[in-house]
């Protein structure tokens, strides 16, 4: 334990006590020539970073991506190629709570994904189901707040979030699969992980497809009760970090396999639903899962803080073959997290070790506080310029992509192809009854304390989406049937309209 001996301040000078201040006197006050302690009292007191706006909770930890098939024909992105290996780190969390918050609540699982390639770092920033709850940028700071807790009570509030879930009607599928057996993983390995929105990739012939990420878990699925998760987060709130960190520990390596699914621009032009909507999904049968490679996680952080804590992902950060889609949500995503690591971490955050990347890094940035690389010494600071310093790559140059229509405020619901209905319909029709029945009681729980009109508008788009899950739902919520079909004779609006205050119903 040599390394542990000498302790020292700041600076590297030894300190004699860190036990007693320095007094006038036994008895008497403490002296500002105490240098040390200031010191310490002064770092204690700037120890906390701002959390995470939301997914505030999580665990890290490292592994490796292995590539087992071949997809060069859609994507040229060498972390992508036959045979490549590449070392990644993953951070696991929870949405609505805070940084203190239990890991077993019922709400999605964030799955943020580091590959550190040799053409840059790519981030697969996506969560635990294959979709979303809203699908324009403006919801999102609402679906939060909706979600986290009351202005004035300062408690969560069921009566919040079901008020806002049932206003958009493009919820309704995210809402089912929440309040579904899969709402409470029994852990992070026990889950499926998604990229959620359509991505694109573009090969050597810069020819492009559009793309969905599922990695699928090697571990099988296992989720918990509502009784079972009240249980664990009374005795042990860090419940889903101690198990990834044992697992790992005990040399149980976790593994997800990788597949995409391909759309074509042909068949994304004629597809009938909007396949750059988040909140649809692209059916199996017709978009079949392609086999990309092995995700393994085999190495715990040294450092909670240090690694977990200040690990900055994006979706903005891709690497060439792999680029965004027109889907309005990613496009918003793509200013927000790199907004937020410069508040929470600073400008420099990208050269904090668990987000640097392992390739040489060019970027002419300079500057800014806590520069700690060297600041490129005294290489050129401007482009173009003529001493030859780092130029653009046009080889990685993504192909253009042709778009139609006017400049507007469009609204999905005004698209005649639009339901936000039925994929949730038909994942209730594909579970067994007792995962019907799972979810119609994790449902009539978890929206016990809502007023009676919010209640009606979720059992108007359960029956809108699956007349058996509306005939449920409406008896498990103690509602009258009648009333739900006549509510849902009426469009969204007029829904809006007969439900808006409690007291209508
Ligand atoms: C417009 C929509 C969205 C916005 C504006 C948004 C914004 C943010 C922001 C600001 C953070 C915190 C970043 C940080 O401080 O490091 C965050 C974290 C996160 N978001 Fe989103 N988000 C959106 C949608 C989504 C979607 C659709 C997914 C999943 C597909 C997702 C997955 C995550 C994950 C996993 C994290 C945690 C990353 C980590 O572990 O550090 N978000 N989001």
């Amino acid at each position: 334990m040599d390394e542990y001996r000498k302790l020292t301040n700041e600076v590297g000078a030894p300190v004699a006590d860190n036990e007693n201040a320095i007094t006038a006197g036994p008895r008497g006050p403490v002296v500002m020539q105490d240098v040390w302690l200031m010191e310490k009292m002064a770092h204690f007191n700037r120890e906390v970073i701002p959390e995470r706006r939301m997914h505030a909770k999580g665990w890290g930890a490292y592994g490796k991506f292995t590539v087992t098939q071949d997809i060069s024909r859609y994507t040229k992105a060498k972390v992508l190629q036959p045979g490549a290996e590449t070392e990644t780190f993953v951070r696991f969390s929870t949405v609505a709570g805070e940084r203190g918050a239990a890991d077993c609540e019922r709400d999605i699982r964030g799955f943020a994904c580091k590959f550190y390639t040799e053409e840059g770092n790519w981030d697969l920033v996506g969560n635990n189901t294959p979709t979303f709850f809203i699908r324009d940028v403006h919801n999102f700071s609402d679906l939060n707040r909706a979600v986290k807790r009351d202005p004035r009570t300062g408690r969560r509030s069921a009566q919040n979030n079901w008020d806002f879930w049932t206003l958009l009607p493009e919820t309704f599928h995210q809402t089912t699969i929440v309040m579904s057996d899969r709402g409470i993983p029994a852990s992070f390995r026990h889950m499926h992980v998604f990229g959620e929105h359509t991505f694109s990739f573009y090969n050597e012939k810069n020819e492009r497809v559009w793309c969905k990420f599922h990695l699928l878990t090697q571990q099988g699925i296992k989720c918990l009760s509502d009784e079972e998760a009240e249980r664990i987060n009374g005795m042990d709130r860090e419940y889903h970090g101690k198990d990834l960190y044992d697992a790992i520990e005990r040399g149980e390596y976790p593994k997800w396999t990788m597949y995409v699914q391909i759309m074509t621009e042909e068949q994304a032009r004629a597809h009938y639903e909007n396949p750059f909507d988040i909140t649809k999904i692209w059916r199996h049968k017709e978009f079949p899962l392609i086999e990309v490679g092995v995700l393994e996680l085999n190495r715990n952080p040294e450092n909670y803080f240090a690694e977990v804590e200040q690990a900055a992902f994006t979706p903005a950060h891709v690497v060439p073959g792999i680029g965004f889609s027109p889907d309005k949500f990613l496009q918003g995503r793509l200013f927000a997290y790199g907004d937020a690591q410069r508040y929470r971490l600073g400008v420099n955050h990208n050269q904090i070790p668990v987000n640097r990347a392992k390739c040489e890094v060019n970027e002419y940035h300079r500057d800014g506080a806590m520069r700690t690389d060297g600041n490129y010494g005294g290489a050129p600071a401007y482009t173009p310029n003529s001493m030859g310093a780092w130029t653009a790559q046009p080889e990685v140059m993504e192909p253009p992509l042709e778009i139609s229509g006017a400049m507007w405020r469009y609204d999905p619901k005004d698209d005649p192809t639009d339901d936000c209905f039925r994929a949730g319909g038909e994942l209730y029709r594909l579970m067994s009854e007792e995962k019907r029945q799972i979810l119609i009681e994790n449902t009539a729980r978890n929206i016990q304390p809502v007023t009676a009109n919010i209640k009606y508008r979720h059992a108007v788009h359960c029956y809108l989406a699956d007349e058996e899950y509306g005939r449920r739902i409406t008896e498990a919520m103690g509602l009258c049937m009648d009333k739900v079909k006549e509510l849902a004779a009426l469009d969204n609006n007029g829904l809006i309209a007969a439900t808006l205050k409690p007291d209508q119903v």
